[in-house]
């Protein structure tokens, strides 16, 4: 049975509690090896694979993750639709800690990261169309399915990609203001113009973790807080994949 969704969890979610009949699945590919094994297994008798994006211990920084790798296996598996979980920093008013967003945009600030599939000297270059980062398709399933698994989401903001892995400046998160960004993250990108370039369909859930800096209640950002919050946000992300899957992907 190929796999109806594939799921990539980051920061505070490292496995997909409730697979039945799961295996374990090593994916070699072109562009080196994914982040960990992909987990594949049934949920309510839908086949999912989850993928740890900084791997299962979280060894793997933000910008050491192989995004390509990682959205090449999932292809490999006959994945269509693929799901990014990513902890993310709050910046607009109504995004503090604990809150579930459904971005719409991204505004990319990474440096350095092997963004596209084509650039192999014998690829052909293509310009793929990226004006909707996340697939309108696969967001509105999203969102009805949180409506109705009765989980609170905001619909629709944009995602900040920032290089990591130390967290922004107060300066930084002002112009991440300025520039129109809701939610600033650090592993957004290039995971969805990958997904793009090979034709899957592509939505986030972001987890708010922390206020980003310099926003909300000023304060300096722990860990322990940023873990604390994301625990409470990342218990919203089942509810609302089971009932993604009741629509039937396919
Ligand atoms: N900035 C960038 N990435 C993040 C943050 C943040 O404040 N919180 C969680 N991921």
């Amino acid at each position: 049975m190929s796999v109806e969704l594939g799921l990539i969890g980051g920061t505070g979610l490292y496995s997909f509690a409730g697979l039945t009949n799961v295996t374990r699945v090593e994916i070699d590919t072109p562009f080196g090896s994914p982040s960990a094994a992909y987990v594949c297994g049934d949920l309510d008798g839908h086949r999912v694979a989850f993928l740890a994006r900084h791997g299962e211990s979280h060894t793997i920084a933000p910008h050491r993750v192989n995004y390509r790798a990682n959205v090449y296996g999932f292809n490999q598996l006959g994945c269509r639709q693929l799901i990014g979980i990513n902890a993310v920093g709050g910046i607009r008013n109504d995004m503090g800690p604990r809150v579930v967003v459904i971005p719409e945009q991204i505004i990319d600030y990474t440096d350095g990261r092997l963004s596209s599939f084509s650039d192999m000297p014998e690829t052909k270059v293509e310009h793929i169309d990226f004006s909707h980062p996340y697939t309108p398709r696969l967001r509105a399933r999203l969102l009805a399915a949180a409506a109705q698994a009765e989980v609170e989401v905001i619909n629709g903001g944009c995602y900040g990609a920032t290089q990591g892995p130390r967290l922004e400046t107060v300066a930084e998160i002002a112009r991440l203001r300025r520039d129109g960004c809701d939610l600033v993250g650090m592993t957004g990108m290039p995971e969805a113009v990958l997904a793009r370039e090979l034709g899957l369909d592509y939505a986030c859930i972001a987890l708010i973790a922390n206020w980003a800096a310099g926003c909300g209640d000023k304060g300096e950002i722990s860990i322990e807080e940023i873990y604390a919050h994301l625990a409470a946000a990342t218990a919203h992300v089942a509810p609302v994949i089971r009932a993604l899957l009741a629509m039937n992907l396919r």
